[in-house]
């Protein structure tokens, strides 16, 4: 037995207990406590915070998908979330969600590639929304930017496993980045795909969490060809943990079956290059919320789930 495989099915059991704390990626966080404890966080600045961060994103979906809500439709938006959840239950969610555990990842390597995780789900998402309007699919736009922003929540879990086991004597963790990023990697889709059933995300989510890396999927499934296609993207642009230049948007079948051609593929490179230079530790506690790229960016209409028809 080698010492990965060894970690893999340690990492499993980890994570079969279904009680690993998701880490906070937003980098501008640590202001919102001062703002918290003074009782001044806004509703506008939570918005903004649950579409910046996959931990705030999927508490606040799972909340209102919870067994109170069973028998009615699933949301999968912030904005249809916080209509059934109420202003005063929505931010003390929040608040909860911040003071209740330690969300921070201690390993500054971990910490590293959480980071570098964040910055690749904002790009995603953002991208995911622009190309489905792009397109032809404008209403679901708000929908891709959601799961966008938790496809790879997966790794999420298990980088925070990885930063618990840094403190067990018992298990070796002395491993190059590069190692550490495989095994993150490694069945992050299973993971992510298990998480969100368990907290009751719309089913369509759950899928293409499962599917955004499937060797055999369907090119006219036109939500999961647009995420993978921004998922390459992101990866041809360096946005995340590896870059490869080399990749050509236009030769993925995804391309086809969304029916995107090279202009618009090229349009798409050249909106996430500049969303992800753009990006920057925003103080959300500030007055200077919600980004003008983001509003740009994000239209959030009610949609009605197409697994729910
Ligand atoms: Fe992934
Ligand atoms: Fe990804």
């Amino acid at each position: 037995m080698n010492t990965s495989r060894s970690l893999l099915q340690i990492i499993a059991e980890r994570l079969d207990t279904g009680t690993i704390p998701l880490p906070i990626l937003h980098p501008s966080t640590e202001g919102l406590h001062a703002t918290l404890s003074g009782g001044g966080l806004e509703l506008k600045q939570a918005k903004q915070l649950m579409l910046q961060d996959p931990t705030f994103c999927i508490h606040l979906l799972r909340a209102a998908n919870s067994d109170f809500y069973a028998g009615m439709t699933k949301v999968g938006t912030i904005p249809d979330a916080v209509k059934r959840l109420g202003p005063d239950r929505t931010l003390s969610l929040v608040a909860e969600i911040m003071t209740g555990q330690n969300h921070r990842l201690r390993d500054p390597i971990l910490n590293e590639l959480a980071r570098a995780l964040w910055t690749h789900s904002i790009v995603c998402a953002r991208g995911a929304a622009w190309l489905m309007r792009k397109a032809g699919y404008p209403e679901l736009s708000a929908e891709l930017y959601m799961v966008g922003l938790l496809h790879d929540i997966g790794k999420l879990l298990v980088l925070r496993v990885l930063d618990e086991l840094r403190d067990c004597s018992d298990v070796d963790l002395c491993l190059e980045e590069s190692s550490l990023r495989d095994l993150v990697d490694a069945n992050h889709d299973q993971h992510g795909h298990r998480l969100l059933k368990q907290w009751n995300l719309p089913e369509r989510y759950c899928d293409m969490a499962r599917e955004h890396h499937a060797f055999d999927f369907d090119p006219d499934d036109v939500e999961l060809s647009a995420l993978r296609l921004v998922d390459a993207a992101a990866t041809k642009i360096g946005a995340g943990w590896s870059a490869d230049p080399s990749l050509v948007l236009s030769a993925m079948p995804e391309a086809a079956g969304l029916g995107v051609n090279d202009v618009a593929l090229a349009e798409l490179e050249i909106m996430m290059e500049d969303s992800l230079a753009r990006i920057s530790p925003v103080p959300l506690a500030s007055s200077a919320v919600p980004t003008p790229q983001d509003e740009q960016t994000v239209t959030l209409p009610s949609v009605k789930l197409a697994s729910e028809a």
